[in-house]
């Protein structure tokens, strides 16, 4: 069902969990994305790396994703990822998205905050805009491996919400998109302080890949109420397609037996993201 990103994370937060926000950058994937959510009960953000909503193909991949998002017996939203053109964000609201990432991230905090201040004027008050603030380092799309890159200032990030008027402030605390080198070291005092600084506006992690279990059963409670996979969830769908390919080519060269494999891969990782980013909520009830 259609609902809205900032209430989706705003309720997880309330409830000590984090919303899962996986990288789809096709049907298959999303929808099996979809499928485990319902299964789970929980609401999924659908991210769309903008690789995948550019041109005419990425236009129809936004909306064939929210006629999937609306479809859906749990909430569902869909956002484009990691934005750094306006035209892109213009083209996927009008495709569909209900969120978008206007990632100026790369840019000075004052010109960040006028670029999303800009991307929000563009989409209006019904799409829901999330901001990065500080700059994380690495290639989701090739899972390179970094280093970290300019965390966050939490002395920043006052002003930069009143300036920008972000709904949603995406953090690096650490974190980084791809592969760690060596052990990922999350700063949690930094981010208790940017916690503090954003008051009520919920944090997001991304780079979630590579970060241990219990890091990430922790995030809700310094305020991150939304969590970004992508490596992983691709690394999962690799693995399951690479161990079966070769039998596959004596089976008649199947491409439904294919992507049910891939469907199944996507599923299982599905079920430990909700898993994990309902954990604290789960271990205070017990
Ligand atoms: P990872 O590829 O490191 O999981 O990062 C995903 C992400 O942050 C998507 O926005």
């Amino acid at each position: 069902m259609r609902a809205n990103l900032l209430d989706v994370v705003t309720s997880a937060l309330a409830a000590h969990t984090a919303v899962p926000a996986l990288s789809t950058y096709d049907f298959t994937t999303a929808q099996a994305v979809v499928e485990a959510s319902e299964r789970a009960g929980r609401p999924v953000i659908l991210l769309v790396p903008p690789k995948a909503a550019a041109g005419t193909g990425g236009r129809r991949l936004v909306t064939a994703l929210r006629a999937l998002a609306d479809d859906a017996a749990t909430p569902v939203c869909v956002q484009l990822d990691h934005a750094v053109d306006l035209d892109l964000i213009e083209h996927a609201v009008a495709a569909g998205a209900d969120a978008v990432l206007a990632d100026g991230s790369a840019l000075p905090a004052a010109a960040n905050a006028a670029f999303v201040a800009r991307a929000r004027e563009l989409v209006g008050p019904g799409v829901v805009v999330e901001a990065e603030l500080g700059s994380l380092p690495g290639d989701e799309d090739a899972a390179m491996t970094s280093e970290a890159g300019g965390m966050t200032d939490p002395g920043e990030v006052p002003g930069f919400l009143d300036g920008s008027g972000a709904d949603l402030l995406a953090v690096a605390v650490g974190n980084v998109h791809g592969h760690y080198r060596g052990t990922p070291r999350l700063h949690w005092s930094r981010l208790e302080q940017i916690c503090e600084a954003a008051e009520r506006t919920p944090l997001v992690l991304h780079g979630a890949s590579g970060i241990p279990e219990t890091m990430l059963v922790r995030a809700p409670l310094a305020g991150i109420g939304k969590i970004n996979i992508n490596t992983e969830l691709r690394s999962a769908v690799f693995a399951a397609v690479a161990d079966r390919i070769e039998q596959r080519r004596h089976q008649g060269l199947s491409l439904w037996a294919l992507l049910e494999d891939w469907t199944e891969a996507v599923g299982e990782f599905t079920t430990l993201a909700h898993r994990l980013t309902t954990a604290e909520a789960r271990s205070r009830n017990s």
